[in-house]
């Protein structure tokens, strides 16, 4: 695990009047260890004086893309390599908007865009601000292409009501901090740290389903299911973050690729996900982490025209076939010696018991359970609560968190038990 003092941090200060908490914020991370260069908007400049983040941080601070004397100024993805981990503190919603859509056009931005690394945002606006849905599919979007958000949390804002859209305290970044400093690759002896922020996961080929499968009954309709495919986006985004080579086959889902995929399967029904499957296994990945809800059985002989309600009847049958189950199935006869498989369980009873009897049945090395039931948990609940299983037992149970979240710990706890 990589030590603070060989961690580059560097802190993005955006303009809300929670910037005078990343002042001891930056205090907090000095102290702990890391190097901290700090870079601010121009609104940011007017909560609190870039000097001030100078001192504290023993370094220059950036603050304007075209500065005069400003070693930035030309070489910013230079600049944007030197940081191990970024963090935002606070993000405003403007700074959050651009991030979500690329947008490059003052010093922050830019970096942000540049830098090839894991980013944290600490939000923090007025309680309308932040509940906008413009803000919310940002933050969404944001969560999926592997951004971690600490907060923000409810309290006393500066608009003078109670609400949600504080910052977090700095002692809580710094916590959330510290997490995503564990998945920091050190750097060598020169100082050399390419894009490898990871350790595990770096180079990795990892193998994702995700999503629910649709089985045609006719042209126009389906048997479906409600998984959104969050677990899987979220995984696939985390592994890629961390250095992964990730191909992710998806059923059919309303969500926006992760960036960085190295391959992206769309299928539509089981049959064609155990396909895509058996094709990707052949080039041998490390990992297959199955979290797609395969439908487990199918119409027989899906209708080639709509049917019409008037041939039917009062009630009619309709005839189903069994899918083939993916892990149970397809992956033994195409799995490479050295595969790592994981699968998940949606378990109602007797969660730990059921969970290690499909891990055995299934020649799973781990299973993620989860009973949508349980308190903090469910069908589209935004926080979820799993236990990760290995062969002999429970290894490692969550606390109720954001999917984007669970994904990030997921990986790491799975690294944590193959290097212990
Ligand atoms: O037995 P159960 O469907 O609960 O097992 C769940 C696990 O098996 C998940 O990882 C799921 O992706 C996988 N599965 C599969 N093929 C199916 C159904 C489920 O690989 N046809």
């Amino acid at each position: 695990m990589p030590t603070p003092d060989s961690i580059r941090i560097m802190l993005m200060v955006t303009g809300g009047i929670a910037a005078y908490k990343s002042c001891m914020l930056t205090r907090l991370l000095v102290q702990a260890g890391f190097s901290v260069k700090v870079a601010m908007t121009e609104a940011a400049t007017r909560f609190v004086s870039p000097m001030t983040f100078q001192v504290l941080s023993g370094h220059p601070v950036a603050t304007d893309l075209w500065g005069e004397g400003q070693s930035h100024a030309l070489d910013h993805v230079e600049y944007a390599r030197w940081s191990d981990l970024t963090v935002v503190a606070p993000a405003t919603a403007n700074t959050l908007a651009k991030a979500a859509s690329g947008i490059a056009d003052e010093i922050v931005s830019t970096l942000l865009l540049a830098q090839p690394g894991p980013v944290l945002m600490a939000p923090a606006m007025n309680d309308n601000m932040w509940r906008h849905p413009a803000t919310q599919a940002n933050v969404v979007l944001l969560k999926e292409r592997g951004v971690q958000m600490v907060g923000p949390g409810t309290g006393f804002l500066a608009c003078g009501t109670v609400d949600e859209g504080r910052m977090m305290e700095p002692e809580e970044i710094l916590a959330a901090i510290r997490i995503l400093a564990d998945t920091v690759v050190p750097r060598d002896a020169d100082g050399d740290s390419p894009t490898d922020q990871t350790n595990f996961w770096a180079g990795r080929k990892v193998l994702i389903t995700a999503g629910p499968t649709h089985e045609a009954i006719d042209p126009v309709r389906y048997i479906g299911n409600r998984s959104s495919g969050a677990m899987g986006f979220a995984l696939a985004a985390q592994a890629v973050a961390r250095g992964a080579a990730v191909t992710l086959i998806s059923g059919p889902v309303a969500r926006p690729r992760p960036r960085g995929l190295r391959e992206f399967v769309g299928v539509e029904t089981g049959r064609e996900m155990s396909a895509a499957v058996a094709t990707a296994l052949a080039a041998n990945p490390d990992w297959l982490i199955m979290t797609a809800a395969v439908a487990d059985f199918a119409p027989a002989q899906p209708a080639s025209g709509k049917l019409k309600k008037e041939d039917l009847g009062a009630g009619w049958q309709l005839d189903m076939v069994r899918n083939p189950d993916i892990l149970a199935e397809i992956v033994p006869a195409h799995r490479q010696p050295g595969l790592k498989v994981v699968g998940f369980a949606l378990e109602t009873e007797d969660v730990q018991a059921r969970a290690l009897g499909k891990l055995k049945a299934k020649a799973m090395d781990y299973i993620v359970a989860n009973n949508p039931t349980a308190e903090g948990s469910g069908f589209g609940e935004e926080n979820h609560q799993v236990q990760l299983l290995a062969a002999g037992g429970m290894i490692w149970q969550s606390e109720s968190r954001p999917k984007a979240e669970l994904a990030a710990e997921l990986l790491t706890e799975l690294a944590r038990h193959q290097s212990g």
